[in-house]
């Protein structure tokens, strides 16, 4: 099969790429705005540098190819709260143009990095597919619409689809070094580096923490699988920052004083998904508990 990775430069974009390579040939799109050739480095893809902006270029790109991974996208939700403008650009024009693209050159399915966080901070817990969205950012409103655009390309022209929501992902290529950085790559930097993370808020807030593997995984069931749809994709556990921070420095072996600084505005306090209708419709189920997910991420750093 001939597949693209838009995004597969990014941290699960390239890790999707290294998977799908062992099996196919992989065309990666990527402008390296947040991701980085390195992260490319020894594997057996097709490089193009070019933004989904381009609808003529993302054409050109799709010819012939068989299935999308749409990963490509401004993520964080910092940086949506304080360009709203450049995250739109990205995560909804060129999220149209990928779908235009798929469409006119008769790609057979595309699957969409969607995300929790669509959900907001609606209190009910666990999140399900079928709970009415309530964004709490730019970043979330940009993949709502995104997905409202998949189902609507699907009913209108046929396009088949599956669209993920990603509940915080972590694992090995995860930038630690942008300005808005993940919480895990975040911590383990900072403590492999003698230094204090710093939280935003109490550290009571929860996440549920998806390994990679797991999220590698789901695109490879989804693209393999006749279902379509929008499904959760998790772990199933929650744990604080304070836990989290502290697992971290147990499995480092180094002890350091929490910093507590302002929380940040955009941020959903509780997140954990029901990962039930995933599992039924494409046979997902998490692979890797925090714990082993942590150890492998922090070995991957310490290599580096
Ligand atoms: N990491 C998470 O926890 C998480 C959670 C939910 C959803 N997601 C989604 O998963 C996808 C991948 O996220 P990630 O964490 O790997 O982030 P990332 O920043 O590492 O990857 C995004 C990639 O998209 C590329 N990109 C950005 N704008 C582009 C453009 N105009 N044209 C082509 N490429 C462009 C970037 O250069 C980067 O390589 C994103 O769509 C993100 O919204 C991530």
């Amino acid at each position: 099969m001939k597949v693209v990775v838009t995004g597969g430069a990014g941290f699960i974009g390239s890790n999707l790429a290294e998977e799908l390579s062992k099996k196919h040939q992989v065309i990666v799109l990527d402008d390296l705005s947040t991701g980085r050739e390195i992260n490319l480095k020894g594997l057996d893809v097709e490089f193009i540098k070019g933004s989904i902006t381009d609808l003529s270029l993302v054409n050109r790109v799709f010819s012939g190819v068989d299935y999308v991974f749409h990963e490509a996208a401004l993520p964080s939700v910092q940086r949506s709260v304080e360009n709203p403008v450049a995250t739109n650009e990205v995560n909804i024009g060129g999220t149209l143009n990928v779908l235009m693209a798929a469409r006119d050159q008769g790609v057979k399915k595309i699957m969409f990095a969607s995300s929790s966080s669509v959900y907001g901070d609606t209190p009910t817990l666990p999140k399900r597919e079928s709970m009415t969205p309530a964004p709490m950012s730019p970043y979330a409103v940009t993949k709502l619409t995104g997905e409202h655009y998949f189902n609507v390309f699907s009913s209108l022209y046929g396009l088949k689809m599956t669209c993920l929501r990603y509940f915080n992902v972590f694992g090995p290529r995860q930038d630690p070094k942008s300005q808005y950085a993940a919480v895990i790559p975040n911590f383990i930097t900072k403590i492999l580096n003698h230094e204090s993370p710093i939280i935003h808020g109490d550290g009571e807030q929860t996440r549920d923490f998806t390994f990679i593997r797991d999220v590698v995984h789901a695109n490879i069931l989804a693209m393999e699988s006749s279902s379509e749809g929008i499904f959760n994709i998790a772990c199933d556990r929650r744990v604080s920052l304070n836990v989290l921070a502290d697992q971290i420095m147990e499995i480092i072996g180094e002890r350091r004083e929490l910093i507590y600084d302002a929380p940040r505005s955009g941020d959903v306090r509780d997140s954990l998904a029901d990962y039930t209708l995933a599992k039924e419709h494409l046979n997902y189920e998490p692979g890797f508990t925090l714990l082993q997910g942590l150890e492998e991420t922090i070995q991957w750093f310490r290599n580096q």
